[in-house]
Protein backbone atom coordinates (compact mmCIF):
# COMPACT_ATOMS: atom_id res chain seq x y z
CA UNK A 1 0.00 0.00 0.00
CA UNK A 2 1.74 3.43 -1.23
CA UNK A 3 0.46 6.68 0.86
CA UNK A 4 -1.60 8.82 -1.16
CA UNK A 5 -3.75 5.73 -1.23
CA UNK A 6 -4.49 6.03 2.25
CA UNK A 7 -6.12 9.35 2.26
CA UNK A 8 -8.50 8.45 -0.39
CA UNK A 9 -11.88 8.93 0.92
CA UNK A 10 -10.53 9.37 4.04
CA UNK A 11 -11.62 11.18 7.39
CA UNK A 12 -8.09 12.90 7.39
CA UNK A 13 -8.14 13.99 3.48
CA UNK A 14 -11.77 15.75 4.59
CA UNK A 15 -10.33 17.14 7.63
CA UNK A 16 -7.21 18.63 5.93
CA UNK A 17 -9.25 19.97 2.72
CA UNK A 18 -11.96 22.07 5.85
CA UNK A 19 -8.97 23.06 7.08
CA UNK A 20 -7.42 24.69 4.25
CA UNK A 21 -10.85 26.35 3.80
CA UNK A 22 -11.30 24.82 0.42
CA UNK A 23 -15.34 24.30 0.14
CA UNK A 24 -15.85 20.66 -0.92
CA UNK A 25 -19.60 21.44 -1.93
CA UNK A 26 -18.68 23.92 -4.50
CA UNK A 27 -19.71 27.29 -5.70
CA UNK A 28 -21.86 29.51 -3.26
CA UNK A 29 -25.70 29.96 -4.35
CA UNK A 30 -26.14 32.54 -6.20
CA UNK A 31 -29.74 34.64 -5.58
CA UNK A 32 -31.18 36.81 -8.84
CA UNK A 33 -33.90 39.41 -8.22
CA UNK A 34 -35.19 40.64 -11.37
CA UNK A 35 -36.13 44.59 -12.69
CA UNK A 36 -39.43 46.28 -13.11
CA UNK A 37 -41.91 45.12 -15.49
CA UNK A 38 -39.93 41.66 -15.97
CA UNK A 39 -39.27 38.06 -13.82
CA UNK A 40 -37.63 34.84 -13.58
CA UNK A 41 -38.01 34.27 -17.89
CA UNK A 42 -35.75 37.51 -18.22
CA UNK A 43 -32.65 35.87 -16.35
CA UNK A 44 -32.52 32.15 -18.15
CA UNK A 45 -29.47 33.36 -19.83
CA UNK A 46 -28.01 34.48 -16.99
CA UNK A 47 -28.54 31.27 -15.27
CA UNK A 48 -27.29 29.68 -18.04
CA UNK A 49 -23.87 31.47 -18.18
CA UNK A 50 -23.40 31.05 -14.57
CA UNK A 51 -23.65 27.29 -14.23
CA UNK A 52 -21.71 26.65 -17.65
CA UNK A 53 -18.81 28.36 -15.95
CA UNK A 54 -19.33 27.35 -12.38
CA UNK A 55 -21.13 24.04 -12.88
CA UNK A 56 -23.38 23.06 -9.82
CA UNK A 57 -24.29 26.28 -8.86
CA UNK A 58 -27.51 26.62 -7.28
CA UNK A 59 -28.76 29.68 -9.12
CA UNK A 60 -32.68 30.94 -7.48
CA UNK A 61 -34.27 33.76 -9.41
CA UNK A 62 -36.67 34.87 -6.75
CA UNK A 63 -40.33 34.55 -8.72
CA UNK A 64 -41.80 37.60 -6.70
CA UNK A 65 -43.95 40.54 -8.01
CA UNK A 66 -43.22 39.54 -11.61
CA UNK A 67 -44.05 41.42 -14.94
CA UNK A 68 -46.90 44.52 -13.31
CA UNK A 69 -46.59 43.32 -10.19
CA UNK A 70 -43.25 45.09 -10.11
CA UNK A 71 -44.61 48.48 -9.76
CA UNK A 72 -45.45 48.05 -6.11
CA UNK A 73 -44.39 49.72 -3.24
CA UNK A 74 -40.95 48.73 -2.79
CA UNK A 75 -41.24 48.29 1.22
CA UNK A 76 -44.16 45.99 0.54
CA UNK A 77 -42.15 43.97 -2.18
CA UNK A 78 -38.93 43.98 0.16
CA UNK A 79 -40.90 42.27 3.00
CA UNK A 80 -41.84 39.81 1.18
CA UNK A 81 -38.50 39.24 -0.80
CA UNK A 82 -36.95 39.36 2.68
CA UNK A 83 -38.73 35.81 3.28
CA UNK A 84 -37.89 34.04 0.23
CA UNK A 85 -34.36 35.30 1.18
CA UNK A 86 -34.36 33.99 4.28
CA UNK A 87 -35.39 30.70 3.13
CA UNK A 88 -32.23 30.10 1.00
CA UNK A 89 -29.76 31.64 2.98
CA UNK A 90 -30.51 29.12 5.65
CA UNK A 91 -29.77 26.08 3.18
CA UNK A 92 -26.36 27.75 2.66
CA UNK A 93 -24.24 28.16 5.40
CA UNK A 94 -21.02 29.34 3.58
CA UNK A 95 -23.05 32.31 2.03
CA UNK A 96 -24.49 33.35 -0.74
CA UNK A 97 -24.15 36.02 -3.80
CA UNK A 98 -26.74 38.62 -4.81
CA UNK A 99 -27.18 39.66 -8.18
CA UNK A 100 -29.77 42.28 -8.76
CA UNK A 101 -31.39 43.81 -11.70
CA UNK A 102 -32.26 47.46 -12.06
CA UNK A 103 -35.21 48.27 -9.15
CA UNK A 104 -34.21 44.74 -7.82
CA UNK A 105 -30.98 46.37 -6.42
CA UNK A 106 -32.59 48.92 -4.42
CA UNK A 107 -34.36 45.93 -3.14
CA UNK A 108 -31.45 43.95 -2.44
CA UNK A 109 -29.84 46.74 -0.85
CA UNK A 110 -32.71 47.33 1.27
CA UNK A 111 -32.45 43.64 2.81
CA UNK A 112 -28.80 43.88 3.04
CA UNK A 113 -29.84 47.03 5.10
CA UNK A 114 -31.91 45.35 7.09
CA UNK A 115 -31.05 41.73 7.59
CA UNK A 116 -28.95 41.26 10.71
CA UNK A 117 -26.30 38.72 10.38
CA UNK A 118 -26.95 37.94 7.07
CA UNK A 119 -24.22 35.89 4.98
CA UNK A 120 -23.96 37.98 1.93
CA UNK A 121 -20.54 37.47 0.04
CA UNK A 122 -20.88 39.69 -3.15
CA UNK A 123 -23.48 42.46 -4.56
CA UNK A 124 -23.73 42.38 -7.61
CA UNK A 125 -25.94 45.63 -8.42
CA UNK A 126 -26.64 45.83 -12.11
CA UNK A 127 -27.72 48.76 -14.13
CA UNK A 128 -29.46 49.65 -11.18
CA UNK A 129 -30.77 53.16 -10.51
CA UNK A 130 -29.04 53.24 -6.61
CA UNK A 131 -28.89 57.17 -6.45
CA UNK A 132 -32.46 57.40 -8.14
CA UNK A 133 -34.11 58.32 -11.19
CA UNK A 134 -34.61 61.36 -12.87
CA UNK A 135 -35.29 60.53 -16.80
CA UNK A 136 -38.11 60.20 -19.55
CA UNK A 137 -37.49 56.62 -21.08
CA UNK A 138 -39.16 54.89 -24.52
CA UNK A 139 -38.74 51.29 -22.96
CA UNK A 140 -40.71 51.79 -19.90
CA UNK A 141 -44.23 53.36 -20.79
CA UNK A 142 -44.80 54.29 -17.35
CA UNK A 143 -41.98 56.99 -17.30
CA UNK A 144 -44.65 58.90 -20.31
CA UNK A 145 -42.79 62.40 -21.21
CA UNK A 146 -43.48 63.60 -17.87
CA UNK A 147 -40.33 63.87 -15.98
CA UNK A 148 -40.84 67.60 -14.93
CA UNK A 149 -44.26 66.87 -13.88
CA UNK A 150 -43.39 63.72 -12.32
CA UNK A 151 -42.90 65.03 -8.53
CA UNK A 152 -46.42 66.20 -8.55
CA UNK A 153 -47.56 62.48 -8.64
CA UNK A 154 -44.45 61.05 -6.66
CA UNK A 155 -44.18 63.15 -4.07
CA UNK A 156 -47.50 63.28 -2.90
CA UNK A 157 -49.86 60.35 -0.78
CA UNK A 158 -50.65 58.72 -4.66
CA UNK A 159 -47.14 58.15 -5.27
CA UNK A 160 -46.88 56.11 -2.35
CA UNK A 161 -48.19 53.38 -4.28
CA UNK A 162 -45.77 53.19 -7.27
CA UNK A 163 -42.83 51.56 -6.95
CA UNK A 164 -41.30 54.18 -9.36
CA UNK A 165 -41.91 56.79 -7.10
CA UNK A 166 -40.11 55.35 -4.33
CA UNK A 167 -36.58 55.95 -6.18
CA UNK A 168 -37.68 59.06 -8.35
CA UNK A 169 -35.51 61.95 -7.32
CA UNK A 170 -36.14 65.02 -8.79
CA UNK A 171 -32.93 67.40 -8.74
CA UNK A 172 -34.94 70.36 -9.00
CA UNK A 173 -37.66 69.36 -5.75
CA UNK A 174 -34.90 68.06 -3.10
CA UNK A 175 -36.94 69.01 0.15
CA UNK A 176 -39.92 67.48 -1.72
CA UNK A 177 -37.72 64.66 -2.40
CA UNK A 178 -36.02 64.54 1.29
CA UNK A 179 -39.83 65.32 3.19
CA UNK A 180 -41.91 62.99 0.94
CA UNK A 181 -40.10 60.01 -0.66
CA UNK A 182 -40.48 57.59 1.97
CA UNK A 183 -38.12 54.90 0.57
CA UNK A 184 -34.97 56.00 -0.68
CA UNK A 185 -34.25 58.90 1.30
CA UNK A 186 -34.55 56.35 4.27
CA UNK A 187 -32.16 53.75 2.77
CA UNK A 188 -29.37 56.31 1.59
CA UNK A 189 -29.77 57.92 5.25
CA UNK A 190 -30.56 61.40 3.73
CA UNK A 191 -33.42 61.92 6.05
CA UNK A 192 -31.86 60.29 9.53
CA UNK A 193 -33.36 57.46 11.13
CA UNK A 194 -33.35 55.45 14.73
CA UNK A 195 -32.35 52.19 12.60
CA UNK A 196 -29.26 53.91 10.65
CA UNK A 197 -26.33 53.06 12.51
CA UNK A 198 -27.74 49.21 12.47
CA UNK A 199 -28.91 49.32 8.76
CA UNK A 200 -24.58 50.62 8.16
CA UNK A 201 -23.45 47.95 10.12
CA UNK A 202 -25.49 44.69 8.12
CA UNK A 203 -24.90 45.92 4.76
CA UNK A 204 -21.10 46.35 5.96
CA UNK A 205 -21.11 42.62 5.92
CA UNK A 206 -21.05 41.85 2.74
CA UNK A 207 -17.17 41.14 1.44
CA UNK A 208 -17.97 43.09 -2.29
CA UNK A 209 -20.11 45.29 -3.92
CA UNK A 210 -19.61 45.38 -7.93
CA UNK A 211 -21.32 48.85 -9.60
CA UNK A 212 -22.58 47.34 -13.29
CA UNK A 213 -23.70 50.00 -15.70
CA UNK A 214 -22.91 51.77 -18.56
CA UNK A 215 -23.47 55.22 -20.94
CA UNK A 216 -26.31 53.03 -23.38
CA UNK A 217 -28.17 51.88 -21.16
CA UNK A 218 -30.79 54.47 -22.19
CA UNK A 219 -33.30 53.76 -19.22
CA UNK A 220 -31.47 54.78 -15.85
CA UNK A 221 -31.43 58.69 -15.85
CA UNK A 222 -29.03 59.08 -15.40
CA UNK A 223 -26.89 55.82 -15.85
CA UNK A 224 -24.39 57.42 -13.45
CA UNK A 225 -26.69 56.68 -11.05
CA UNK A 226 -25.95 52.64 -11.36
CA UNK A 227 -22.32 53.59 -9.38
CA UNK A 228 -24.24 56.16 -7.50
CA UNK A 229 -23.36 59.26 -9.19
CA UNK A 230 -26.53 61.72 -9.60
CA UNK A 231 -27.43 65.10 -11.04
CA UNK A 232 -26.89 68.20 -8.54
CA UNK A 233 -29.69 71.26 -9.56
CA UNK A 234 -28.02 72.00 -12.61
CA UNK A 235 -28.68 68.51 -13.64
CA UNK A 236 -24.39 68.19 -13.85
CA UNK A 237 -22.96 65.23 -12.76
CA UNK A 238 -22.03 64.66 -9.29
CA UNK A 239 -20.08 61.46 -8.92
CA UNK A 240 -20.52 59.09 -6.36
CA UNK A 241 -17.40 60.37 -4.29
CA UNK A 242 -18.70 63.97 -4.20
CA UNK A 243 -22.02 63.03 -2.89
CA UNK A 244 -23.21 63.63 0.40
CA UNK A 245 -24.25 60.38 1.61
CA UNK A 246 -20.83 59.43 0.26
CA UNK A 247 -18.70 61.73 2.35
CA UNK A 248 -20.76 61.44 5.65
CA UNK A 249 -20.56 57.43 4.73
CA UNK A 250 -24.40 57.17 6.03
CA UNK A 251 -24.96 53.76 5.07
CA UNK A 252 -21.38 51.90 4.47
CA UNK A 253 -20.76 53.21 1.15
CA UNK A 254 -17.17 55.17 1.95
CA UNK A 255 -16.16 52.31 4.32
CA UNK A 256 -17.01 50.22 1.65
CA UNK A 257 -14.40 51.70 -0.44
CA UNK A 258 -12.21 52.52 2.18
CA UNK A 259 -11.74 48.61 2.43
CA UNK A 260 -10.98 48.60 -1.15
CA UNK A 261 -14.41 46.27 -1.40
CA UNK A 262 -16.34 48.08 -4.17
CA UNK A 263 -15.80 47.70 -7.53
CA UNK A 264 -17.15 49.15 -10.85
CA UNK A 265 -17.57 48.18 -14.04
CA UNK A 266 -18.45 50.23 -16.95
CA UNK A 267 -19.28 49.11 -20.35
CA UNK A 268 -20.77 51.51 -23.32
CA UNK A 269 -22.93 49.74 -26.09
CA UNK A 270 -25.20 47.87 -23.69
CA UNK A 271 -29.20 48.82 -23.89
CA UNK A 272 -30.52 48.33 -20.16
CA UNK A 273 -32.47 45.33 -21.09
CA UNK A 274 -29.28 43.71 -22.43
CA UNK A 275 -27.37 43.83 -18.95
CA UNK A 276 -28.39 40.50 -18.16
CA UNK A 277 -27.86 38.20 -21.29
CA UNK A 278 -24.65 40.30 -22.58
CA UNK A 279 -21.86 37.86 -22.07
CA UNK A 280 -19.10 39.89 -22.68
CA UNK A 281 -20.57 41.88 -19.44
CA UNK A 282 -20.92 38.34 -17.70
CA UNK A 283 -17.16 37.22 -18.37
CA UNK A 284 -15.65 40.69 -17.61
CA UNK A 285 -17.51 42.37 -15.08
CA UNK A 286 -19.72 38.85 -13.34
CA UNK A 287 -17.86 35.85 -13.45
CA UNK A 288 -15.24 36.38 -11.21
CA UNK A 289 -17.03 37.60 -8.55
CA UNK A 290 -19.16 34.25 -8.26
CA UNK A 291 -17.20 31.81 -6.26
C1 LIG B 1 -52.94 52.73 -2.75
O1 LIG B 1 -53.33 51.42 -3.08
C2 LIG B 1 -54.25 50.85 -2.18
C3 LIG B 1 -54.53 49.45 -2.63
O2 LIG B 1 -53.35 48.77 -2.90
C4 LIG B 1 -55.52 51.68 -2.16
O3 LIG B 1 -56.41 51.15 -1.20
C5 LIG B 1 -55.18 53.11 -1.81
O4 LIG B 1 -56.33 53.91 -1.93
C6 LIG B 1 -54.13 53.65 -2.74
N1 LIG B 1 -53.76 54.97 -2.29
C7 LIG B 1 -53.62 55.99 -3.11
C8 LIG B 1 -53.32 57.30 -2.47
O5 LIG B 1 -53.72 55.90 -4.33
C1 LIG C 1 -22.30 43.53 -25.24
O1 LIG C 1 -21.29 44.24 -24.57
C2 LIG C 1 -20.30 44.75 -25.42
C3 LIG C 1 -19.15 45.30 -24.62
O2 LIG C 1 -19.51 45.90 -23.48
C4 LIG C 1 -20.91 45.77 -26.35
O3 LIG C 1 -19.92 46.35 -27.16
C5 LIG C 1 -21.96 45.08 -27.18
O4 LIG C 1 -22.60 46.03 -27.98
C6 LIG C 1 -22.97 44.40 -26.30
N1 LIG C 1 -23.90 43.63 -27.09
C7 LIG C 1 -25.19 43.59 -26.83
C8 LIG C 1 -26.04 42.80 -27.74
O5 LIG C 1 -25.65 44.17 -25.88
Amino acid sequence: MNTPHMFRGSPVLLLLLLLSGVRIDGYRPVIIVHGILDGPKQFRTMSHYITKVHPGTEVSVIDLYDDLDSLSPLWNQVQDYSKAFDSIVQKAPDGVHLLCFSQGGLICRALLSMTPHHNVHTFVSLSSPQAGQYGDTDYLWIFPSLKKEMFRICYNAMGHNLSICDYWNDPHHRSCYLRNNNFLPILNGERPHIDMKAWRENFLRIKKLVLIGGPDDGVITPWQSSQFGFYDSNENIVEMRKQEFYKSDTFGLKALEDRGDVAVCVHSGVKHVQWHSNHTVFTSCIEKWLT
